[in-house]
């Protein structure tokens, strides 16, 4: 049984990354927000969560207990996705577990020079980066928080608002909200795949550290500066007259404006409609009304 102090829930995706590990220590390092949320961290190997178990642990020394759990998730697997969601689904409709306040898009794969195919047949990198997190998102509409419901997207102005739209019309769902968030240039291991990243990686954080700095809103950032903005945008903090921010896209903390590529609605709904078919998605797995 959940603690009493225990409100809601936090789904993080790639929670072992760069970003994910901070946005873990933001969390687990806020009293207030330890308390009130169980985080549900998603990792692709739960063998090699050093970042993430330093970040909750030092949380843990500093603050009131943050209750946990370390869940394991290949975006690359379909089964894996499914079958995330059905475990937290089903402990949402038990009351094991509360509804879910904020579920956060941290996973990422980046490929510089070789592109590969899953097994599938399908695009490793938009497999990873968006059409698993896509489906692991429709899935979970269901034990979302149906007032206060946030979804933050990590990427770039390319976020696209086809799903916001989607739920703005759902009799259910209308109060969730999705914002994206490009978190800049953060030095993380997400280059690992760069030629020279044994130089870059050494090299970087200290530029980037330094750039930072130098120009707070600027395209370098740290991934600590970039979690307090992602954690901004899941708990509505800062916003102006407490006003619900919907469907909106933030470089860093500042509002912005996503490409007119994501903007056209011919392009949004060809996307929507590849992702369906090939998530596979059926009728039966998501609250959503209009998912076709
Ligand atoms: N770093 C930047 O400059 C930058 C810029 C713009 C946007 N972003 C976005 O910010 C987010 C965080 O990135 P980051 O910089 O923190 O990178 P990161 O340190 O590489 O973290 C990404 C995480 O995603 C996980 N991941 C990769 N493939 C996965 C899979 N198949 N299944 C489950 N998890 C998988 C990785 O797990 P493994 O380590 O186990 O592979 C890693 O923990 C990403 O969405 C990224 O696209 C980053």
């Amino acid at each position: 049984m959940e603690p009493s102090s225990v409100q809601g829930v936090i789904v993080v995706t790639g929670a072992a990354g760069g970003l994910g590990s901070c946005i873990a220590a933001e969390i687990a390092s806020s009293p207030q927000l330890a308390a009130t949320y169980r985080g549900i961290y998603a990792v692709r190997n739960p063998s090699q969560t050093t970042a993430l178990s330093y970040a909750l642990d030092q949380g843990r020394q500093r603050t009131t207990p943050h209750p946990h759990e370390i869940v394991s998730l290949d975006l690359e697997q379909f089964d894996s996705v499914r079958a995330l969601a059905t475990d937290l689904n089903q402990r949402v409709a038990t009351g094991n577990i509360p509804r879910i306040r904020a579920l956060v898009l941290s996973a990422g794969y980046l490929e510089l020079e070789n592109q590969r195919w899953l097994g599938n047949g399908l695009d490793a990198t938009w497999t990873v980066n968006y059409l698993s997190q896509w489906l692991l998102t429709l899935l979970l509409l269901q034990s979302m928080d149906r007032e206060n419901g946030r979804i933050v997207v990590l990427g770039s102005h390319t976020h696209e608002g086809e799903l916001q739209q989607r739920l703005d019309r759902d009799p259910l769902l209308n109060n969730v909200a999705i914002l994206g968030v490009d978190p800049g240039w953060m030095a993380t291991a997400i280059s690992r795949r760069h030629p020279m990243y044994s130089v870059v990686s050494v090299v970087m954080p200290w530029v980037a550290s330094f750039l930072s700095w130098m120009q707070p809103s600027g395209m370098y950032r740290t991934p600590g500066r970039s979690a307090k903005d992602v954690v901004a945008a899941m708990f509505d903090i800062g916003w102006i007259n407490g006003a619900s921010p919907k469907g909106m896209y933030f470089k860093g903390a500042v509002r912005a404006e996503v490409s007119g590529e994501a903007q056209d609605v011919e392009k949004r709904r060809m996307v929507w409609k590849g992702s369906v078919k090939y998530a596979g998605l059926q009728h039966d797995d998501t609250l959503l009304l209009h998912w076709k």
